[in-house]
């Protein structure tokens, strides 16, 4: 039987398994899971940008049974939106993103540095990959220090209001954190001074309520911080990891150039779902309206006909900044930019200010998650410059 669906903590080279996918049954039906799996690039894109392919609900009739705020956030995420809705909530969110204000990264991760280390050791994944890109948000958005210290401690069970299956105790620590995450965004949404002006910004403005427009704005604010935590922190340690392997840190460009081939490589998101609207076509496979699909990005990424010699780490490839992990099409991620100067300004600091790093332990292990391959935890040891 072939598995589409498993635990990244339960595989030890995912790869392997994508590339004989790839050859064998690049668009596949799994009976068990009665899910799709699509495979190549080009069948990854076409699904993307097809219009008859949507989001698929997560929650529907509240069955979960999240409470007002958490619901609230939820419904009005862009990320988990559809037609008319996505439009509108997509608008703001990159409004949102647009008022973003340029801090200080260095001194961010610094302080994060200094806070955790012991006898030159630290681990780098629970000190900084899940702390420094919300911190960085909402430091862009002015946010008091304790707001800041409240919401970064809280982030990583509100993200599970993203996962389709939650348990109940999920559940209840999204529902317990979701009315005061949501007031502190609420007040200090207020207090920015682009806020008054945004329902005259928005192409539909007449559509909504004002008290509407509010809601969508809190809610993706919100929806910014979620979408940084697990995927911000995979690209810094999946990035360090490689830099380290390759021992490509000699410059920042260096850096940079091994952030965006790890992104293709060993990305943090694997995979994506989306769920027929009406009957449709890939290649030659029939897939009926309602089948759900899984778009298998990191398979994609490794496809040797986009990716000359596909399994091997090459910063300088031509094409590595087409991968697919950040998505494409209407839902393609709208902080791809920031992401990648993130994580090469988190890693250019590293490595421009210790003189050695070293892994304490070469045995990785993975978070059990089906969509993304997140180490848990990768101690290092260094010496300062
Ligand atoms: C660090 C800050 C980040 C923020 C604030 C952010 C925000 C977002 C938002 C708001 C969306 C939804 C867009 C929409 O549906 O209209 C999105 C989509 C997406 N993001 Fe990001 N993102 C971040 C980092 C990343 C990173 C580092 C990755 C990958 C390594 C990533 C991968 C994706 C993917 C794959 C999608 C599209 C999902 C789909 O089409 O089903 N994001 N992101």
């Amino acid at each position: 039987m072939t598995s589409t669906l498993f635990l990244q903590s339960d595989i030890e080279n995912p790869y392997l398994n994508y590339k004989n996918m790839l050859q064998n049954n690049p668009v596949y039906w799994d009976e068990t899971d009665k899910i799709w799996a699509i495979y190549s690039y080009e069948d990854c894109v076409a699904v993307l940008k097809n219009p008859k392919a949507e989001i698929p609900a997560v929650n529907p009739n509240n069955e979960q049974k999240l409470n007002k705020h958490a619901q609230k956030i939820l419904t009005n995420l862009t990320r988990l939106s559809n037609g008319i809705q996505h439009e509108i909530s997509k608008e703001i969110a990159i409004l949102l993103f647009s008022k973003m204000k340029s801090v200080g990264i260095n001194s961010i991760i610094s302080q994060l540095i200094k806070n955790d280390l012991t006898e030159n050791k630290m681990d780098w994944i629970n000190s900084v990959c899940k702390k420094l890109p919300v911190l960085v948000i909402l430091k862009s958005f002015d946010f008091e220090e304790k707001d800041c210290a409240f919401i970064s401690d809280h982030i990583e069970s509100l993200v599970k209001i993203m996962l389709p299956q939650k348990t109940e105790a999920q559940v209840k620590s999204i529902n317990e954190i979701s009315e005061t995450i949501f007031s502190i965004v609420e007040k200090q949404l207020f207090q920015l001074n682009f806020y008054e002006s945004l329902p005259n910004k928005i192409s539909k403005p007449n559509s909504l309520s004002l008290d509407e427009i509010k809601i969508i704005s809190i809610s993706n604010l919100i929806g910014l911080f979620i979408q940084s935590f697990d995927a911000g922190r995979g690209i810094l340690s999946n990035s360090l990891l490689q830099i380290l392997n390759h021992k490509t840190f000699s410059n920042k460009i260096e850096i940079q150039k091994s952030v965006i081939e790890t992104l293709r490589y060993d990305p943090p998101i694997h995979n994506t779902r989306r769920i027929a609207t009406e009957d449709l076509y890939i290649g030659e496979s029939l897939i009926k309206k309602n089948d759900v699909i899984l778009i298998v990005l990191a398979s994609a990424n490794r496809d040797p006909e986009k990716f000359e010699n596909e399994s091997k780490f090459d910063i300088e490839r031509n094409s590595n900044a087409e991968n697919l992990t950040f998505g494409i099409g209407g839902h393609m991620c709208l902080a791809k930019h920031f992401s990648i100067h993130l994580a090469t300004e988190a890693l250019w600091f590293l490595f421009d200010n210790y003189k050695t790093i070293e892994l304490l332990d070469n045995n990785i292990q993975y978070e059990p998650m089906i969509n993304a391959r997140l180490p848990k935890k990768s101690g290092f040891h260094y010496n300062k410059k």
